[in-house]
């Protein structure tokens, strides 16, 4: 099984590099950006009303891997090598990327009632789901503020075409849950609308700002269409495969939603006669007992259920590693190809 189960966060499967490496290599090459790029966010946090910086910093404060503005930065430096590009504007786009991030996480941990998220509390925990759902508002808007600042139509364009179809999504997987026909078609289609449409406008945002030409800025979309992608399939493996230590966020939530993610799309559909019950009892019925999420985690794990997840997830990488022979080779693209390959054995 290509995730680390609960075992270390730097399992290798196949001498790829380990995701926490990977991740810790882009975070160095883009240092000086992604420094630039954390002033901005706390810059457009500030607010006379202190709930709102409260809960921003709260957000903002806890972590997170900050993978999609690293995406516009490297992109815009991938490309501005031949480009000649010099300028700032892709810091203020890889800013409104991570802000517009966080604001669907705002909103995603109410939906979802989650109570965990980057190893703390969520908000609507601590504040309340009016407050998530208003404060996320405030953080959206403050992602088109800054947008509006690069003055680029195109880059505009990418972005807010992303944020729509985040949303709807996120409407689109609430149409499937519970649905225990739900099929993988339907299940991709809601994957690449709620997370690999902003991977793929962030780094599309990054390429063309820096000048990229039609064929650069299409492969780097694609690569982070592919890695988005592969990026949501792993973690909605480690929903049912994962340790909560590592994740920083619950197990299991997935589950108790009755979410048809792909590993329960596929358990569904291999389970004998006398098992289907059972799906219908804890997905469309809701009805969940505690021992449930065992049984789950056991018909997912003789029906490679999770194993399957993440072979589809390695035919995404294995994509997305082919658009990057589309663009020049440098550290930056050496980073991206490292990111991609190791984000499908990642354990958190
Ligand atoms: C969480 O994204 C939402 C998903 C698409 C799975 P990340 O795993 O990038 O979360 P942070 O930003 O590092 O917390
Ligand atoms: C992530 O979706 C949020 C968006 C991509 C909008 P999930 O609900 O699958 O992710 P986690 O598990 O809460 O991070
Ligand atoms: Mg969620
Ligand atoms: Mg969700």
């Amino acid at each position: 099984m290509g995730v680390a189960a609960t075992s270390s966060q730097t399992t290798k499967t196949d001498g790829a590099p380990d995701f926490l490496s990977a991740v810790a290599a882009l975070r160095a090459l883009t240092a000086r950006d992604l420094e630039a790029v954390n002033a901005e966010i706390l810059a457009r946090m500030q607010s006379p009303v202190d709930m709102i910086p409260e809960m921003a910093g709260h957000l903002i404060n806890a972590g997170g891997k900050r993978i999609r503005p690293m995406l516009t930065l490297a992109a815009a430096r991938l490309i501005g090598q031949d480009a000649d590009y010099d300028g700032r504007h892709h810091v203020a786009l890889a800013a409104a990327v991570e802000l517009i991030h966080g604001a669907t996480l705002l909103h995603d941990d109410v939906v979802d009632a989650s109570i965990l998220r980057r190893g703390a509390k969520t908000a609507n925990i601590i504040w309340g789901n009016k407050e998530s759902v208003l404060v996320g508002d405030f953080i959206f808007s403050r992602a088109f503020e800054l947008m509006v600042a690069a003055k680029d139509l195109r880059v505009l364009q990418v972005l807010s075409r992303a944020s729509s179809v985040i949303a709807e999504g996120e409407v689109l997987q609430l149409a499937t849950q519970k649905n225990i026909a739900a099929t993988v078609d339907m299940y991709l289609a809601v994957v690449e609308a709620k997370t690999a449409a902003l991977f793929a406008a962030a780094a599309q945002a990054g390429a063309l700002i820096a000048g990229a030409g039609a064929a650069g800025e299409t492969a780097l979309r694609e690569y982070g269409r592919n890695l988005g992608v592969a990026y949501q399939l792993v973690d909605d493996a480690l929903d049912y495969a994962g340790a909560e230590g590592a994740l920083g966020k619950s197990v299991g939530d997935d589950f108790r939603e009755g979410k048809m993610t792909l590993p329960v799309v596929y358990a569904v559909d291999r389970a004998a006669p006398e098992e289907k019950p059972f799906w219908r009892r804890v997905i469309a019925e809701g009805r969940v007992e505690a021992e449930d999420f065992d049984r789950a985690r056991e018909l997912m794990q003789r029906d490679n259920a999770i194993a399957d997840t993440i072979a589809l997830a390695r035919r995404y990488a294995k994509a997305a590693i082919d658009n990057l022979s589309e663009v020049p080779r440098n550290e930056y693209s050496a980073a991206l190809a490292d990111l991609v390959e190791s984000s499908v054995s990642r354990a958190f």
